[in-house]
């Protein structure tokens, strides 16, 4: 489907190789267990993300730090294919980054993840490229990469007026909040009790509105997995955007696609009600394939869902 407003979003993030394994349950503490099936894919919070931007037809621009090795040869070659702009992904002399998911029957997951080549991204490697944020329609960063970068690229695009999406996963409580001014704020309920240091969703409004001026958040948008997105605007009345019913073989990745296509969609002015109902669609869509990529939507697909979900 062509798209007559492409935006142009800079994604700063993580690249990971995903080893993936099912189980049938997941191991306790000091358990060793064999598993169902192990697969290997491409995946990362930063590079998930840049994928389902690009795909509902975003021009993507890629902030990371790579491993030269042939790992990350390969995964450079399939985010070109994806018509993303490696231009300022830079070669770190780790490994490339590894994530070790284990997905049960229910599809519950754990995850744990080796930084790798992604920690060696800096304050300095991001302003180095400071042109190519500012020129951007939005932001997007999530927190696997070192914070000291994050920083760097939200105070670049804050002071040029870039609107700035985060989406603090995984959490990670040395982000300076009351610092950035972050435009719009992407978690889940766990992350929402984190950022916030108590549950909006038990609180009254007053206190939300408050909170979100003290931490410089504009918009506070609440993803619950197959329930209705839930959205805090600093000053306007909370409201919830329904999502797509879907029966999930794993949700790795749906909210990185939900991060990646609510930018896009934002980024070409479509209103924040929308944006969500469109993003709801991508993350309920990612969830019903393997791995985090593979199953990330198109636009096409997404206006096909957001039709049927208005009949
Ligand atoms: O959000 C899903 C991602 O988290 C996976 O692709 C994995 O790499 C971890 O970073």
């Amino acid at each position: 489907m062509s798209n007559s407003s492409q935006s142009t979003i800079s994604v700063i993030g993580s690249l990971n190789i995903d080893y993936f394994t099912r189980v049938e349950t997941l191991p306790g503490p000091g358990e060793t267990i064999a598993c169902l099936s192990l697969e290997l894919f491409h995946g990362g919070k930063g590079a998930n993300q840049a994928i389902s931007a690009s795909r509902q037809g975003a021009k993507v621009r890629f902030f990371g730090s790579i491993g030269d090795d042939a790992e990350g040869q390969d995964y450079r070659e399939a985010l070109v294919e994806e018509g993303i702009d490696l231009s300022c992904l830079q070669t770190g002399n780790s490994r490339t980054g590894a994530a070790f998911i284990t997905v049960d029957e229910s599809g519950e997951n754990m995850i744990v993840v080796s930084g790798g080549a992604n920690e060696e991204l800096t304050e300095s490697d991001i302003r180095e490229n400071q042109s190519n944020l500012t020129s951007s329609d939005a932001v997007l960063a999530n927190f696997e990469i070192p914070i000291p970068a994050l920083i760097g690229a939200a105070q670049i695009a804050n002071e040029a007026n870039v609107p700035l999406v985060i989406n603090p996963s995984p959490y990670d409580p040395i982000f300076p909040w009351q610092e950035i001014q972050t435009d719009y704020l992407i978690v889940n309920e766990g992350e929402a009790i984190e950022v916030l240091e108590f549950d909006p969703l038990q609180e009254e409004i007053s206190v939300v509105r408050q909170r979100l001026t003290e931490i410089r958040v504009e918009h506070l948008i609440i993803t619950r997995g197959g329930n209705d997105t839930i959205v805090y605007p600093r000053s306007d009345d909370p409201f919830q955007v329904e999502t797509l019913p879907v029966l999930p073989i794993d949700t790795v990745g749906a909210g990185d696609a939900f991060a990646g296509c609510f930018t896009c969609r934002i980024a070409e002015g479509e209103s924040l009600e929308n944006a969500i109902r469109a993003a709801n669609c991508a993350g309920a869509l990612t969830t019903l394939g393997s791995g985090a990529q593979d199953p990330i939507p198109d636009r096409e697909k997404v206006e096909q869902h957001l039709e049927h979900l208005s009949n």
